[in-house]
């Protein structure tokens, strides 16, 4: 039943033209949180339709989400998704810009999923909720291959994003404060850094 429902999300969000987390992106995330058993609280920038934090959710039941969405219709079909898949007491939705979010709460993992162009700036902003050994993991990093391939779009704002992407990805990789791995075949480009 959980199976059919996720796949129910999935084919919802692809018909939606909802940009969900590629399978082999979201397998190799999977992946990375059953080998660190430690990850318990998780903040994830860009809910979208809840798929991505669910199936987090289902990896650990000690497992805590904050999830944080922009967008009200995006917001309100992933409550009614988490609420379906019984997650509510674990995974917590928030209407806001992922840049103004507040809280104290020390992650042990941050996923960044939201606004391309706002990497740097979410970074910075959750550089307060993370302690030594934090993980901060960026998707979308090299944008459909837009990032090493501009021939691959036309648009001009698009390059113009591209641009700030592949800046993020140099200095995140040149950032002492982390140690750093990108994963530059799985998904849409991923990169993985731990706060020393
Ligand atoms: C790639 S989708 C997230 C996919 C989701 N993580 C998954 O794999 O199931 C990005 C989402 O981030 C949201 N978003 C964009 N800018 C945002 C911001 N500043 N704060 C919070 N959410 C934002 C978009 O509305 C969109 O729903």
């Amino acid at each position: 039943m959980q199976d059919q429902f996720l796949e129910t999300i999935k084919k919802k969000a692809y018909l939606d033209d909802v940009p969900i987390m590629k399978d082999d992106g979201i397998a190799f995330l999977l992946d990375f949180l059953r080998e660190h058993e430690n990850i318990r609280d998780i903040l994830e920038c860009g809910t979208a339709v809840g798929y991505s934090s669910i199936r987090m959710a289902q990896i650990r039941w000690d497992m805590r989400i904050d999830t944080l969405e922009i967008d009200p219709s995006m917001y309100e079909q992933a409550v009614r998704n988490i609420q379906e898949a019984g997650l509510q007491e674990r995974i917590h939705p928030y209407l806001i810009d992922a840049a103004s979010f507040e809280t104290d709460t020390v992650y042990d993992l941050v996923f960044v999923d939201a606004a391309k162009s706002q990497y740097r700036r979410y970074l910075e902003h959750f550089m307060k909720n993370a302690g030594k050994g934090t993980y901060f993991v960026f998707d979308n990093l090299n944008f459909h291959g837009i990032v090493d391939d501009h021939s691959l779009s036309a648009n001009r704002s698009t390059i113009q994003m591209v641009n700030k992407i592949r800046k993020f990805r140099e200095d995140l990789l040149a950032d002492e404060r982390f140690e750093t791995k990108f994963y530059a075949q799985t998904g849409d480009g991923i990169a993985v850094a731990q706060l020393l």
